[in-house]
């Protein structure tokens, strides 16, 4: 693995929100910096559609964009090493290719294309757990620090990469942690039979203890406020995620076996989270049978 974090950048606003996330990141991590900008060239070498002064023009228009991003890292935070890579091709495919082997990539929530509701890119959708390094989508517009980080967790081993992420980064933060286990009823349950609710939330709450255990050893500092509930995973994050500076989900958790590109909970949270994400890539992903 190389020590590098890798940002994209595609000059719109959220993709330079995510160069200042990476910068203050990178300085945390002492880590150097790489901007990605990826010219899509391929719509322009249809002559019909435009000649080569086009996509000449989409290249200076990429260096000025990488040089934006190097002037916002070196005012941020002027330690940080920070090069610049210009590519050609498809972004998500090239930004995958530059994070293979990186610390973490970072992309914006949105970029310049999409549709004035969307909440979430192509490209973000499609490099979200897609890299074996941790994926952070920024998405928050705001820089309020909260002085929490939020991780979920459903006491299955494909979370243990995410639990690694999030204790990191609260312990470099100095920020305290909350653990959020978010549980409901299986079906059969719900439907009618009657069970031992008291007994399900102990074991649940179990579930969640025993999972945090080793971590809470390994990071003494930490302050660890557990959050079990009986409630929808993806509206409990998200709602944990409004008070949070970052929330932490794993690529997939207990029922990996039905996703084989993103987990439910970790799909639901990127759409319906409003504050800054890191899809951090289970050990295990499953491949299609
Ligand atoms: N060409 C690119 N080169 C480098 N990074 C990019 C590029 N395009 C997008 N990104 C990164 O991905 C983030 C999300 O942009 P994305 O393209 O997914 O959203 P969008 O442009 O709003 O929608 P879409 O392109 O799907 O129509 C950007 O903020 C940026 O970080
Ligand atoms: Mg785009």
């Amino acid at each position: 693995m190389s020590d590098v974090i890798v940002v994209g950048v595609d000059g719109s606003k959220p993709g330079f929100r995510a160069v200042a996330w990476a910068a203050d990141d990178a300085f945390r991590l002492h880590v150097p910096l790489r901007s990605v900008c990826v010219v899509e060239t391929w719509p322009y070498q249809v002559p019909q559609i435009a000649g080569p002064e086009w996509e000449e023009s989409l290249i200076t228009n990429a260096r000025k964009t990488l040089a934006e991003a190097e002037e916002i890292v070196r005012e941020r935070q002027p330690t940080v090493e920070v090069s610049a890579e210009l590519m050609t091709g498809t972004p998500a495919a090239a930004l995958r290719a530059q994070a293979s082997d990186a610390t973490e990539l970072v992309v914006g929530s949105r970029g310049l294309g999409g549709f004035a509701g969307a909440v979430l890119g192509s490209v973000s959708m499609n490099v979200a757990g897609q890299v074996p390094g941790p994926v952070v989508v920024v998405k928050a517009e705001t820089a309020t620090v909260h002085g929490e980080i939020v991780v979920g967790l459903d006491g299955s081993p494909a979370c243990e990469p995410a639990m690694a992420y999030a204790f990191r980064q609260a312990e470099l933060r100095g920020s305290r942690l909350r653990a959020v286990y978010a549980w409901s009823l299986p079906f059969a349950l719900a439907a009618g039979f009657s069970c031992d609710f008291e007994a399900l939330r102990e074991a649940n709450q179990h579930v969640a203890e025993e999972q945090l255990a080793p971590w809470r050893e390994r990071c003494p500092q930490v302050k660890v406020i557990v959050d079990v509930r009986r409630a929808h995973p993806v509206e409990t994050l998200a709602a944990a995620g409004d008070r949070a500076d970052l929330l932490v989900v794993g690529s997939h958790g207990r029922s990996a076996v039905g996703s084989i590109v993103l987990g439910s909970v970790s799909r639901g949270v990127l759409h319906h989270a409003r504050c800054n994400i890191a899809v951090v890539r289970a050990h295990e992903t499953p491949t299609p049978a």
